[in-house]
């Protein structure tokens, strides 16, 4: 969703800007725009489309001379794609500028009393309602003016401002949306996530809510609404050199699939030792999980999908009922909770609108909340009563791959230690399970060894209209998940179905040649999978089969089979979603598609 830049010190701002928001194209957006204090006044440009032709307008920003300045990736909710829509806005006499990530709820309310009062509005935006409020309520204290403004306000904001007045000064602040302080040599900023500064520095603050910042060129002040200073720690930010840089991948979504080895080995490497799992990231006593009468995993997209696993996992492991849901959904539906149930939110930006208000609700009903996130300091993270990090790094591509392998290393850590804390598990078993999940990354690497093979595959199926998934159990959770992750990309239609389902209705759909991609790697139910296989065959369809090397028999039945190692069952969706993502990857590197940044997607959804 939007991005948010802005920059006051040495170097002329506008290029900073540009670069800045550039390492924001991931986020998804539909405009971009500059506002920088020239010396005379606020400079603004924007423009509808890609950030290039914001930049082909400034030169790469050489145009706009000045050393403070705010910029913005615009994703529409409050008006379409347009150059006026961009941000920043303007008030009405030019004075301010404002940026802004979220949506003012109350904005017509508060538009409709200025007009009142004879103020006019050019946007259709929620935005422009603040910047037009500062100008407003100014009393010749900024401070003073923002409370007035922001207790006003409804919704969700990180906001940048620029006086041209004062403009030696920032001003910052977030409620409900995400924003970083960074400190580097040069200057300060203020952005929606480390990305967009890493190439500048790695100390960053993570301002609370509700907080005030100030920026000015020798330091950064915070204060809380009654004008209090606030002490922050400066946080180191250690992720590699060229984290977020493609590093030579032609995509960011397949140099992170190549990296999964190492964030996994990351994720549970620290977190096992003496053969024992060690979460010493949370609370969570032997007492309490008995204790606990019904576990939920609350979460969106693909993170529903670590979910699915999930369910199985600490169903198997721990021997509690787990409800997974969409958070969407849970929000809204009396879900039946006590203070005696976990929930567990699953979410790689920290930042979900829904996560976080599913989250909230279930803190409101007496839930103890545990989060797996992996954007240290996120709004989730900051709000949960426990927080189980995922060590992906920094992920761009708006598939998620790495962050949705960690996140399921979690859902395995976890399940191992409430079933190690409660006497679930002997101590042979646990050993056994954790030299299992130690295996997982070389294993993985080994499946990436021979990704030639699916693309390969993929350069036979590019041009599919329809291709469907089924599996059953875990298979069928990495079935929804290798659904999801081609059709995000490649824009093929796709479904993912319990296997066990397709005579219910669905199988109707099969005909002369459709593809249907088999997950079956529960040696349980391999053979329940297979008859499956038979029917679709047999109504004409060709089938792509995944399973694992101690089932080459797949080979059978399928047209063509893609074998993962061998592994414990329960760990099976480690390895086998890795060729369905590979899969869905080479399908839309075929047909030409904008693999990092899917139309109509964004990387972490902030809105409803
Ligand atoms: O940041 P989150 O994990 O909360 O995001 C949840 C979904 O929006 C996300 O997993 C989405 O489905 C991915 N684009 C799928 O690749």
């Amino acid at each position: 969703m939007c991005g948010i830049v802005g920059y006051i010190g040495n170097e002329q701002a506008a290029p900073v800007l540009i670069d800045g928001l550039s390492r924001l194209e991931y986020r998804g957006y539909d405009s971009a725009g500059v506002a920088v204090f020239n010396g005379q006044r606020l400079e603004v440009v924007k423009s509808k489309g890609k950030l290039a032709v914001l930049s082909d307008m400034i030169h790469g920003g050489a145009d706009i001379k000045g050393t403070v300045g705010i910029g913005h990736t615009r994703w529409a909710t409050h008006g379409a794609p347009s150059d006026t829509n961009a941000h920043p806005h303007l008030s009405t006499s030019e004075r301010f500028a404002v940026i802004h990530n979220g949506i003012i709820e109350n904005y017509m309310e508060l538009k409709n009393k200025l007009i009142s009062r004879g103020v006019s509005f050019v946007s259709d935006t929620d935005t422009e309602v603040i910047a037009q409020m500062v100008e407003y309520y100014y009393n010749g204290d900024i401070f003073d003016t923002m409370v007035k403004v922001l207790n006003r306000v409804e919704g969700s904001y990180a906001l940048g401002v620029i006086d041209r007045d004062n403009p030696d000064e920032i001003v910052a602040v977030r409620k409900d949306s995400p924003l970083i302080i960074g400190v580097a040599e040069n200057g300060y900023f203020i952005a929606s996530d480390v990305p967009a500064i890493l190439n500048r520095t790695r100390e960053v603050y993570y301002p609370d809510e509700k907080e005030i910042i100030f920026l000015h060129r020798d330091g950064v002040t915070i204060y809380n609404f009654d004008h209090e200073a606030v002490e922050k720690e400066l946080v180191h930010i250690d992720w590699d050199a060229d984290a977020a840089e493609k590093g030579g991948y032609e995509h960011f979504m397949i140099k992170e699939i190549m990296e999964q080895p190492k964030a996994i080995a990351d994720t549970i490497e620290s977190r096992i030792k003496d053969g024992r799992v060690r979460l010493d990231d949370i609370e969570l006593t032997a007492q309490q999980i008995s204790d606990i009468d019904k576990i939920y995993i609350v979460a969106c997209g693909s993170a529903y999908h670590v979910g699915m696993v999930g369910k199985y996992v600490l169903e198997r492991l721990v021997k509690k009922t787990v409800d997974v849901d969409l958070a969407s959904e849970f929000r809204y539906r009396s879900p039946l909770v006590t203070d005696k149930t976990l929930v567990i939110v699953i979410s790689q930006s920290g930042e979900t609108a829904d996560t976080r208000a599913a989250m909230a609700e279930a803190k409101k009903l007496g839930a103890r909340t545990l989060a797996v996130v992996n954007v240290l300091g996120s709004s989730i993270a900051k709000a949960a009563d426990d927080v189980i990090y995922t060590w992906a790094g920094p992920e761009i591509a708006v598939a998620t791959t790495k962050a949705y392998s960690c996140q399921l290393a979690v859902l395995y850590l976890l399940g191992i230690y409430m079933a190690q804390e409660t006497g679930l598990l002997s101590a042979e078993e646990e050993i056994e399970m954790l030299r299992e999940l130690l295996s997982l990354p070389g294993k993985i690497q080994s499946i990436l060894d021979k990704r030639d093979d699916i693309q390969y595959y993929a350069s036979l199926h590019y041009n599919e209209k329809n291709i469907f998934f089924i599996g059953r159990n875990l298979d069928y959770a990495v079935s929804l998940e290798g659904s999801l992750k081609l059709k995000e990309i490649s824009y093929i239609h796709s479904e993912a179905y319990a296997a066990g389902e397709l005579k219910h209705g669905t199988i109707s759909l099969i005909e002369d040649g459709t593809l249907v991609v088999a997950v079956a790697t529960q040696d349980r139910l391999f053979d329940k999978t297979m008859s499956n296989v038979v029917e679709v065959i047999s109504r004409g369809a060709t089938t792509l089969g995944v399973s694992k090397e101690t089932r080459s028999d797949i080979r059978n039945t399928c047209d063509f089979a893609f074998l993962v190692p061998e592994t414990d069952d329960l760990f099976m969706p480690s390895l086998s979603v890795i060729p369905l993502q590979l899969f869905g990857y080479y399908v839309a590197s075929m047909k030409g598609c904008d693999i990092d940044k899917p139309r109509n997607l964004a990387k972490s959804v902030t809105v409803e």
